[in-house]
């Protein structure tokens, strides 16, 4: 069977860094899901869809188009053929992501193409998200559940942010969001965040990226 390494965690605790790292060692595809629910919330709001109207989210999430490249060397993410990549990080679409991603039918629609992805990748694939190793791939080769203290996590978020060229008033605002959608994402109904029975845990806050890397590298080839 092909190799499927299930990467979870909260923001901040370095899955989209590690797991584009680990595939590109491993020579496996990457899949950042939390990029297509992104791509989700951003056609959404582009469309004037109500966000904060389960409903109205549930039956517009039918209709964009939305494409993964799963190049680990460059992952690339599309809605109805524009690249999206750049918009999808900004702080409308961060603030309401977490409202989207808890609509059912928009799970149900995004899981089955991140299983699309997976069985489409030659030698496997790192998939990382909320609910990879609970829900999306639950027979996966190697399951990581990635944590980080909540000051790491932060730290890490607003460096990635100031190296970006991101204001000191917009950091301090988006990191007071990480704080409110982890809380979001971990007591939703459908698929919350959280650890699978049989995922490795592995606390990141005291760890440089290499011992990181090394480590769920090592685990992936036992
Ligand atoms: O960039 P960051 O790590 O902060 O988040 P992300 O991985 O881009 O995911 C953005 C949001 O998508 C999360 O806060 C979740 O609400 C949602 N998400 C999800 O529900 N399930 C996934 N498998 C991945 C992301």
């Amino acid at each position: 069977a092909p190799v499927v390494v299930a990467i979870d965690g909260p923001s901040g605790s370095g899955k989209s860094t590690v797991s584009r790292a680990v595939a590109a060692r491993l020579g496996l595809s990457f899949l950042d899901t939390g990029a297509m629910y992104r791509a989700m919330t951003w056609w959404m709001l582009a469309n004037e869809v109500d966000v904060d109207d389960p409903e109205a989210v549930a039956i517009a999430c039918a209709k964009p188009v939305i494409v993964s490249g799963t190049d680990a060397d460059g992952p690339t993410i599309t809605v109805d053929g524009q690249d999206v990549s750049a918009p999808i990080r900004g702080p409308e679409v961060t603030a309401k992501v977490s409202a989207v991603a808890a609509v059912p039918q928009v799970r149900t629609r995004l899981v089955e193409l991140q299983r699309g992805c997976a069985g489409l990748a030659e030698r496997g694939i790192v998939a990382e998200g909320r609910d990879m190793g609970t829900v999306v791939f639950p027979d996966a080769t190697a399951k990581i559940f990635l944590t980080a203290s909540e000051a790491a996590r932060a730290e890490r978020r607003a460096a990635e942010l100031r190296a970006k060229g991101v204001d000191e008033a917009t950091i301090a605002a988006m990191a007071a969001d990480l704080v409110r959608r982890d809380a979001a994402d971990s007591s939703r109904a459908t698929a919350p965040l959280a650890k699978a029975a049989d995922a490795v845990l592995v606390d990141t806050s005291e760890l440089t990226l290499q011992q990181v890397i090394d480590t769920i590298a090592e685990l992936v080839e036992q």
